[in-house]
């Protein structure tokens, strides 16, 4: 538990108490106001948590106002350079980068984790066909709770890690099935001589008729994707499987209940949403229409991909995912790619912009990560999956250690009643 550094003092009506405040390793302090109803019978308030820290946690580290993303300490662009997503999964996981011997066994157990039980392909048969991915995943992995039943005892510390590795190993295979049974094609089975990232375009692009070769350069760019996703503190997702793990619920429950929340378009939904709008855009001379339109106060519209709520500087994935962007289209020899043009100069007329800069919003991650998708041959629909799958291990990172925390309790927000006050029953007759 970070230490006590000090106290703030709280004066209201004719009323003071001191605050205990606590300093974290980076960070604003954090006044702890745990004891507050109970000393001064009063609230905080704070819709959307904008000023809330809600627990403790070690795994990553933002710096809005420096664009920095730090997991377990390291940079994540040195790990976007330099590790692979599974590795990244491991540091989330166990707190330190593994040497050889535990990386090689760390990928053996998720390697031999990836097939679902045989049993699943006709839970998904019962979906309609053009159900969207991300309706079935959220199904799907809460089903997963009916058939791993050796892995729902929270407090055995086996079994989370055995259900931390499964969901590690099947997501990709759920979201490749879902993607799959969408177009009308056949599953396609995990093939474990292929690394992880591999396995997955495998999944997702083979067909049992012909032979595919994944081409190690969309690999290396999915690999990435997939660690630039992997993890990003106390987020929208993030929360909600910690809020429904802090009730006792099993880990798959949990992951479901993340998927859910991620799919919304303010958060893991942008990506679709922003490939879309820049495909509604479709040529540079439209974007002053739809700058235009983001900044109309009666215009419900968004620039997607744009603003982050601790992001006040640059988001750092979405820099890596620009390079990246560039990379793949060069490598697959797509020149000229227009909405990578419209996407760049809507970037760049954005960040000129006074409303833009005077509200400090920035391309997130979901700005470019659609166009290598698009360009790798993913249809909009499959983008939130893919979010989906790589966050699983920063979900299940976190919630492991929730769960591990002796001092975790129940998540339950309290409220700023408007409502009626006290009233008597009127009988039907009578109103
Ligand atoms: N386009 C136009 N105006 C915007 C945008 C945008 N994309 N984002 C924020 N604003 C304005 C907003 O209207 C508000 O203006 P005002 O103060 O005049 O009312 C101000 O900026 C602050 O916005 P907010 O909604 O209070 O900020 P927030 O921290 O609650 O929201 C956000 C953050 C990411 C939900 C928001 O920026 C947004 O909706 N962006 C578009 C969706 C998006 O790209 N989401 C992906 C986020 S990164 C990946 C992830 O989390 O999954």
């Amino acid at each position: 538990m970070a230490d006590t550094t000090g106290t703030a003092k709280l004066t209201f009506g004719d009323k003071s108490i001191d605050l205990p405040m606590r300093s974290p390793t980076l960070g604003p302090d954090v006044v702890d106001i745990g004891k507050l109803y109970a000393q001064a019978d009063i609230f905080t308030y704070d819709p959307g948590f904008t000023s809330t820290a809600a627990c403790e946690s070690a795994i990553t580290f933002i710096d809005g106002d420096k664009g920095e993303l730090l997991h377990r300490g390291y940079p994540i662009d040195q790990l976007a350079q330099q590790s692979h997503f599974l590795e990244v999964c491991y540091l989330l996981l166990f707190g330190e980068l593994p040497n050889k011997a535990e990386m090689l066994d760390f990928e053996h157990r998720v390697t031999n984790h990836t097939m679902v039980h045989e049993q699943m392909h006709n839970f998904f048969r019962g979906f309609r066909r053009d159900s969207h991915p991300m309706a079935t995943m959220v199904g799907v992995v809460g089903a997963m709770s009916a058939f791993y039943h050796d892995s729902l005892d929270i407090n055995d510390p086996w079994q989370r890690e055995v259900a931390a590795i499964r969901m590690i190993a099947k997501l990709p295979t759920i979201a490749a099935m879902a993607y799959k049974y969408s177009v009308g094609q056949p599953f396609v089975y995990p093939k474990n001589s292929l690394n992880y990232a591999s396995n997955f375009l495998h999944m997702c692009f083979a067909v049992p008729c012909e032979e595919y070769k994944v081409d190690p350069i969309l690999a290396k760019a999915m690999d990435r994707i997939m660690m630039l996703h992997a993890d990003h503190e106390q987020n929208a997702s993030t929360s909600t499987v910690r809020l429904a793990g802090s009730s006792g619920a099993n880990p798959f429950a949990c992951i479901a209940a993340g998927i859910a929340c991620l799919w919304g378009p303010a958060h893991g939904g942008a990506n679709q949403a922003c490939l879309e709008m820049l495909r509604e855009i479709g040529t540079v001379d439209r974007i002053p229409e739809f700058i235009a339109r983001a900044k109309d106060k009666d215009d419900p519209f968004r620039l997607m991909g744009f603003g982050h709520r601790v992001y006040k500087n640059f988001d750092p994935r979405a820099t890596v995912m620009k390079e990246s962007a560039d990379e793949v289209l060069e490598l697959m020899g797509i020149h000229n790619n227009p909405t990578l043009q419209v996407a760049k100069e809507l970037e760049r007329i954005a960040l000129e912009d006074e409303y833009f800069i005077s509200k400090k919003l920035y391309p997130n991650v979901d700005f470019y990560s659609g166009i290598i998708l698009d360009a790798m041959g993913f249809p909009t629909s499959m983008f939130t999956p893919i979010f989906a799958l790589s966050r699983t291990v920063g979900w299940i990172s976190q919630w492991k250690e929730m769960i591990g925390d002796p001092t975790q309790k129940i998540g339950r927000p309290r409220q700023l009643y408007i409502g009626e006050p006290y009233r008597d029953y009127v009988p039907v007759d009578k109103r």
